[in-house]
């Protein structure tokens, strides 16, 4: 186990071990011997920011990256005063790509002023060859760059990079290594994310997540049961676990097990009171796991379920594997099985060939679902992908306008969603001292709302229950309706 380890007692002038993930604690303690030097010649310890860019699997990657930063010695600070900026990226949207570009170009003249000052870039992005082209080229003041598959080797890299004194670069095609047992750092002591599988299988035809992102591979059952015990002996409560479509979880296991008995396993961990999970593919959402989340008493009433687009021409194109029909039947079977369940969903504006018709469908389907809010989006062409070469790309102005009526349309119905909740009592985790109003804090409710209401700080980590006062929008003002709930009374 992970926490067992004793960097000290490594001994780093031996060859490196060949297995994980014993080679890393080595490379760590490599560069823990740096960090001392470091500090020896400037007199404090070395300093460090990962910036996240994206989705929760970049967020969980960059607490991976934070706890070996921290092992090594370093300490976190603001981006601006860091000796070593490190960017997660992002590259499902053509405009993640552009900000990071524009992130990189500010910080070369800080290391130009500071030349010890180091730059990493990972994730996702780093797994198009043409952006690393790119950067070797025109950024050539980057010191360390990697992809998706090897970031349990940041150490190594990392130890490489200070051999070396110049540009390191490790970029794997894809893998089917999962290297478990190494430390990370959490946001938030009382809630974490969990991956359970990682890559994606389904080829959406919009999407260049399973080319940078790789094959489907599961986690071991028992491996995330004993990370969350850990975990929950460490004091959390609520977790969520992250796959890009968890509802095929298992398949790719010598052992096959269904996402719905994952659940179950994970339900019977006592102390811990709330699971949830993204992102869910509603061509992969069984009656099993309906059925599952319904008798659950900690699965949080929250699903997420991206339906991209209502009309079923187009959602044929995307290679989604629903129809609109089919979509809307599982909706009306969740909301009978789990009554009051908040449903959010993505909505891509704009696939090529998408007519007037085909946006009325989505417009159809959000009224008909009544989603508690949504993430919408304009359609990014990204190369690679079949649909960048598909013929009829909607214009520009086109697109604009269909997306500001979709929002205002989400907008207006999830603004009387979260109405019908006022005046109820419901159990909020305290995650933080509001950042409006010191005198209150902010709870998450089941349904994955917010709730501000007065507390303090001492409260943060608790489940309170709380009268929902009033409703803005998509968030409440509320008041503590007795006093905090007590560990296991079995409410979600
Ligand atoms: N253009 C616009 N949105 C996209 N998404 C994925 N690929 C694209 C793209 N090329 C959206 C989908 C997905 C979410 C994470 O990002 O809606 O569910
Ligand atoms: Fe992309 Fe589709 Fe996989 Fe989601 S399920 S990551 S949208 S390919």
């Amino acid at each position: 186990m992970y926490t067992e380890i004793e960097l000290d007692k490594i001994d780093i002038c031996s060859e490196p071990p060949a297995e994980e993930p014993a080679r890393q604690y080595y490379f760590m303690a490599r560069c823990q011997e740096w960090a001392k030097d470091f500090e020896q010649k400037h007199g404090r310890r070395p300093t460090a920011c990962v910036t996240t860019f994206g989705c929760q699997m970049n967020a969980r990657d960059s607490e991976k990256l934070r706890g070996i930063l921290r092992d090594i010695g370093y300490i976190e600070a603001q981006e601006e005063q860091a000796d070593f900026v490190i960017y997660n990226t992002c590259t499902v949207r053509e405009n993640a790509n552009t900000r990071v570009y524009g992130r990189i170009g500010q910080l070369k003249p800080r290391k130009k002023k500071h030349p010890h000052m180091m730059i990493g870039l990972c994730g996702c992005m780093m797994q198009e060859p043409e952006v690393v082209e790119k950067l070797k080229k025109s950024y050539s003041f980057i010191d360390l760059i990697f992809g998706t598959h090897n970031i349990y080797k940041f150490a190594e890299l990392l130890a490489a990079r200070f051999e070396a004194g110049r540009m390191v670069i490790d970029i794997w095609k894809d893998t089917d290594k999962i290297v478990e047992d190494l430390p990370n750092e959490r946001k938030y002591p009382f809630k974490s994310g969990i991956n359970i599988m990682f890559g994606c299988n389904n080829f959406c035809s919009y999407c260049i997540v399973p080319y940078v992102r790789g094959r489907e591979r599961s986690r071991k059952p028992e491996a995330i049961i004993r990370e969350i015990r850990r975990l929950v002996a460490d004091g959390v409560t609520e977790v969520m676990l992250l796959g890009q479509n968890v509802n095929s979880y298992g398949k790719t296991l010598d052992a096959p097990m269904s996402f719905a008995e994952l659940l179950s396993e994970i339900e019977k961990i006592d102390g811990l009171r709330r699971i949830r999970f993204m992102t869910s593919h509603p061509k992969d959402l069984s009656d099993e796991l309906i059925e599952v989340m319904g008798k659950s008493k900690k699965i949080c009433r929250h699903l997420h379920l991206p339906v991209q687009s209502g009309s079923t021409r187009i959602l044929d194109k995307m290679n989604r594997r629903y129809t609109k029909e089919q979509y809307l039947g599982l909706v009306n079977k969740l909301r009978h099985a789990v009554p009051g369940i908040s449903l959010t969903t993505d909505i891509i504006v704009g696939f090529p060939g998408e007519t007037e018709a085909d946006f009325q469908e989505t417009l159809d389907v959000v009224r008909k679902v009544r989603y508690d809010s949504a993430f919408t989006f304009i359609y990014s062409k990204r190369t690679g992908t079949p649909a960048a070469v598909m013929e009829e790309q909607v214009p520009e102005d086109v697109i604009r306008d269909r997306f500001d009526r979709l929002l205002k349309e989400v907008q207006s119905i999830a603004g009387e969603v979260c109405a019908l909740h006022e005046g109820t009592v419901q159990e909020a985790l305290i995650e933080s001292v509001s950042e409006q109003d010191a005198s209150m804090v902010t709870g998450r409710l089941s349904n994955n709302l917010l709730v501000h209401f007065p507390g303090g700080q001492e409260m943060i980590g608790s489940y309170v229950k709380v009268l929902l006062k009033a409703c803005k929008g998509f968030y409440y003002l509320g008041e503590p309706a007795g006093l905090p709930s007590g560990q296991d009374d079995g409410m979600k």
